[in-house]
């Protein structure tokens, strides 16, 4: 049976879920995800969600902070529409079952984080992501018109310029008519059509070799949409969070959310000296690029493989009110946060770029939409603001799925054999997994060694002929090796890998996110 679903989704994160919410009145809905259906960016989010709910808050202080933030290249006109969006997408999440943090006098528990003029982020103690993953698959899970298949690996999108596929299309746009799958139960690629498809694949931690992203994030989105000559941009803005654990074993590192800095955490080198009034008047609390490569500075010019966080000071019963999964991990490794200092380092954190889309979330693939981590708005333009991603996904999710459901009026299903089966070329089984294992590391290295949060041309160009070589031993193990999801999320970081350094070799500046000596930039000093 091939199932013909009127929205496939693909990915079960914020973006995922809250579009299937959406949607799901209209038609059937059929989300498919790579690992279980709670296993997502949006899982391991801290902080929480950025909204304007009150004063001395206003949409105006919001947009200018996100703008501030952006570096000059945020798209304004997204921007507004985000913001002055986000206190009526906060309401849907609460009415939805999401639960956040109130004072004793009932009002919202609003957080600052690093580039925010006002206290506006809700949060549901340390692990609001946990939370809003919570309440919205309790309300998917009510709904007969949605259907998930869990384990269930995106490999391609198919379009008009697959082989063997025939579709009447008028247009010489790019259509895209569902995706290959690999049911990972049975191991058997089977196709989904689909009248629309929301690409929600989330980010590409996993391109570098220390980052807060679970193993998941593979850029598999972009890499699908890149391969499928779809537009992809802004993917040299990746974004490293400052603080994550200092614990070399560990994979993915662990968050220090950047709240302990906004309720008065302090950096400090190891001799317990602060840095950051050196770097930005903002301190601690300066944008995340900023602080990010202050501390690669200190971290390289002191020859250090951390520096600390400093709570010490700060109350403990708030502490350990606002932040209680912390301070058990933290305990866990042998840390009491209140007594000792926290060593971090940065670590790779959020895609800023990828499939670039409309203010309707629609790519520049036709039915295709993509909202959330995996597609570029302009919200962020080079430097995303702290905690607005999530609010990201839930307002895009609202205008693409507002969209799609007009379009599903006019688009005729498919016939089941229009589109080809999965032809499956390869047959053999990877001899040796450490082929694909040492590719990744490589991978990984690349990019962390030449094209991390300091860049230079002669690093990019090294990493550019390093990885060709990576691509190319792939390609061709692609094509011999019967498909599974190690080899799939290689392919896909490599893909990714080169369009990172792609964009990145074209931007012949510094600005937010992208640092290169080649082209420097003051930097915002106090004195
Ligand atoms: P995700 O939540 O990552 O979901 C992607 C989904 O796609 C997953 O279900 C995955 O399995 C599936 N998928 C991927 N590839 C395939 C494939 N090939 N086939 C099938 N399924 C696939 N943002 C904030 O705004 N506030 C915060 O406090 C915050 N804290 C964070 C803390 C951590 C540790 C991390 C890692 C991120 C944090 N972020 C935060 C960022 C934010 O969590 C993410 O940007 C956001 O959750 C992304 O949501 P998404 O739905 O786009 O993607
Ligand atoms: C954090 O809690 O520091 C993460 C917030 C974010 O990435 O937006």
């Amino acid at each position: 049976m091939i199932r013909k679903p009127d929205f496939l989704i693909i990915g079960s994160g914020i973006a995922g879920l809250s579009y299937a919410l959406k949607v799901a009145a209209y038609g059937k809905v059929c989300m498919i995800t790579k690992a279980s259906e709670d296993e997502s960016n949006t899982k391991y989010a801290q902080g929480g969600i950025a909204a304007v709910m009150h004063s001395p808050d206003s949409y105006q202080k919001h947009i200018q902070d996100t703008l501030i933030a952006g570096d000059g290249i945020c798209d304004e006109e997204v921007v507004r529409m985000v913001i002055t969006e986000s206190t009526e997408r906060i309401h849907e999440l609460i009415k939805w079952g999401a639960k956040f943090d109130k004072t004793v006098s009932g009002e919202y528990d609003l957080a600052k984080e690093g580039g925010h003029s006002e206290h506006r982020i809700l949060h549901h103690k340390d692990n609001t992501g946990f939370e809003i993953e919570r309440a919205l698959l309790v309300e998917i899970h009510k709904h007969p018109n949605i259907e998930i298949l869990d384990h269930h690996f995106a490999i391609d999108i198919l379009t008009q310029h697959h082989k063997g596929v025939v579709v009447n299309s008028r247009t010489p746009d790019i259509t895209c008519y569902g995706a290959y799958v690999l049911n990972l139960h049975t191991d058997k690629v089977e196709k989904i059509l689909a009248k629309t498809i929301l690409m929600a694949t989330g980010g590409a931690g996993n391109v570098y070799a220390t980052t807060t992203n679970p193993t998941i994030a593979t850029g598999d989105g972009v890499a699908m949409i890149y391969r499928a000559k779809g537009k992809v941009e802004g993917m040299e803005f990746y974004q490293f969070h400052p603080t994550s654990l200092y614990n070399p074993t560990e994979n993915p590192s662990f968050l220090v959310s950047e709240a302990v800095r906004g309720f008065g955490a302090i950096l400090k080198t190891i001799d317990g000296k602060e840095f950051m009034q050196k770097y930005d008047e903002r301190g601690s609390l300066a944008p995340r690029d900023i602080v990010a490569r202050a501390i690669d500075n200190e971290m390289k010019t002191r020859g250090d493989d951390y520096v600390y966080l400093d709570c010490r000071h700060l109350d403990k019963e708030e502490l350990l009110k606002h932040f209680p999964n912390i301070y058990q991990k933290c305990l866990s490794v042998g840390i009491d946060m209140m007594k000792d200092f926290i060593p971090v380092v940065p670590a790779a954190h959020y895609m800023c770029g990828g499939i670039k889309v409309d203010k309707k979330g629609r790519s520049s693939i036709k039915r295709l939409y993509a909202v959330g981590e995996c597609s570029s708005t302009g919200l962020h333009g080079a430097n995303r603001l702290a905690s607005n991603s999530l609010l990201e996904a839930v307002v895009y999710s609202h205008h693409a799925a507002n969209d799609a459901i007009e379009q599903i009026k006019i688009i005729p299903q498919l016939e089941d054999n229009a589109i080809p089966d999965w032809n499956a070329e390869g047959t053999n089984y990877p001899e040796e997994m450490v082929l694909l294992i040492q590719s990744l590391r490589e991978v990984q290295a690349i990019m962390t060694n030449y094209v991390g949060i300091v860049r230079s041309n002669l690093r990019l160009q090294r990493a550019f002929d390093r990885l060709e070589i990576l691509y190319k031993e792939n390609e061709a193990l692609f094509l011999k090796t019967t498909v599974s999801t190690k080899l799939c999320e290689l392919r896909n970081l490599i893909n990714v890998a080169y369009i990172i350094i792609k964009h990145a070799r074209e931007r012949k500046e510094s600005r937010g996110l992208h640092y290169t000596v080649n082209y420097p930039k003051e930097s915002k000093k106090s004195n």
